[in-house]
C-alpha cells in the first residue's frame, strides 16, 4: 500500500500506509496524525486540513482546483506549497509523499 510521511507541528514523522483512491486528509484522520482537524468532513469548506506538501513532491502533487483555492484564503498562514489536504487523493505517483502539516487550531 502506497505510504504518506506526515510531518507534525513538532517536527515528528508520521509514515502511514493510504490506500489509493484515499485522501491525504482521511490518510491523516484514519491514523491519528495530529493537527488536521478537517472538521468539515472533507467537503473543502473548512480549511482545517491544511498543510504544505514537501517541495520535492509540488510538482507531482499539482495545483489546487479554484474552489479549493477560494477556501485555502481562510486558511493560517497560506504558503505557495499549501494545499487542503482532503483535495489530495491518492494515487500510485504519490507514493511516498511527505506533508507538513500546518497550524490548524
Ligand atoms: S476537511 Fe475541511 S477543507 Fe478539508
Amino acid at each position: 500500500m502506497p505510504k504518506i510521511t506526515y510531518i507534525d507541528l513538532d517536527g515528528a514523522a508520521h509514515t502511514c500506509e493510504v490506500a489509493n483512491g484515499l485522501s491525504v486528509m482521511e490518510g491523516a484522520v484514519a491514523n491519528g496524525v495530529p493537527g488536521i482537524l478537517a472538521i468539515c468532513g472533507g467537503s473543502c469548506a473548512c480549511s482545517t486540513c491544511h498543510a504544505y506538501v514537501d517541495s520535492a513532491w509540488l510538482a507531482r502533487v499539482g495545483a489546487a482546483a479554484d474552489i479549493e483555492d477560494a477556501t485555502l484564503d481562510l486558511a493560517n498562514e497560506r504558503r505557495p506549497e499549501s494545499r487542503l489536504t482532503c483535495q489530495i487523493q491518492m494515487r500510485p505517483e504519490l507514493d511516498g509523499l511527505i506533508v507538513h502539516v500546518a497550524k490548524n487550531d
